[in-house]
């Protein structure tokens, strides 16, 4: 598997059970967020897509909102030297113009610190798929569905072979819906704060399983 796409859902019920603030749980998630691309880069995966805040999450109150920004701001800090250090390409996928100025200095300058990186890690920030496809559409200059994919923010990354989704939802909640068309899905009620290695391994052992006909098109 080239590409894992993860939806880390249950932070929030992570730290009710705990009796802790949500961002307390956002916190842990960007923990847990650690130690899963560790896993990704010993099983091999060349790219690794989060979604960290989607475009409905703007709705969230202004103290979880400003929260997680602050989260990602100090993640980007924290882990820029080991980030450079590992290899590790990071990237934004989403309407990065609705974040703030000096956010998106921090993302591109990051971005830019990291983009000789073997292993790619995408967090998908005020993204939805819906306006990823309406955004390309607009750059769309005619072609196939592989200039199409160029359009997108995902441009030159393989379709993610696997979404895992924590926390017990069955949807797909607008995430990378063109880049799903093919995909598996894994499941699982654990909440993200708590996805294990094991709940990793768990995942990919069912994926390899699976016989990928895809339609009748060649496996990719
Ligand atoms: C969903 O849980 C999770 C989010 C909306 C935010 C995800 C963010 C992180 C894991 C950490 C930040 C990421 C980086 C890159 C530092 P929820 O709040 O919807 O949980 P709930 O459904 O239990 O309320």
């Amino acid at each position: 598997m080239r590409h894992l796409a993860i939806i880390m859902d249950g932070n929030g019920r992570w730290a009710k059970a705990r009796r802790k603030p949500r961002l307390a749980g956002h916190r842990a998630g960007a923990d847990a967020l650690d130690r899963v691309m560790r896993y990704c880069k010993d099983a091999g995966i060349e790219y690794l897509t989060v979604y960290a805040f989607s475009t409905e999450n703007w709705k969230r109150s202004k103290t979880e909102v400003s929260g997680l920004m602050k989260l990602l701001s100090s993640f980007m800090k924290s882990k820029r030297d080991e980030l450079v250090g590992q290899g590790v390409r990071f990237m934004v996928i989403g309407r990065r113009d609705d974040l703030s100025t000096k956010l998106q200095k921090e993302i591109a300058s990051l971005e830019e610190a990291t983009k000789n990186g073997r292993f790619t890690l995408a967090v998908a920030l005020s993204y939805g798929g819906r306006d990823e496809i309406v955004r390309a559409a607009a750059k769309f200059k005619g072609g196939g569905e592989k200039e199409f994919s160029d359009c997108l923010d995902t441009a030159g990354i393989p379709d993610p072979e696997l979404i895992i989704r924590t926390s017990g939802e069955l949807r797909l909640s607008n995430f990378l819906l063109w880049q799903a068309a093919y995909s598996e899905f894994y499941f699982t009620d654990v909440l993200w704060p708590d996805f294990s290695k094991e709940d990793f391994d768990m995942a990919l052992a069912s994926f390899s399983k699976r016989e990928r006909r895809m339609g009748g098109r060649a496996k990719r």
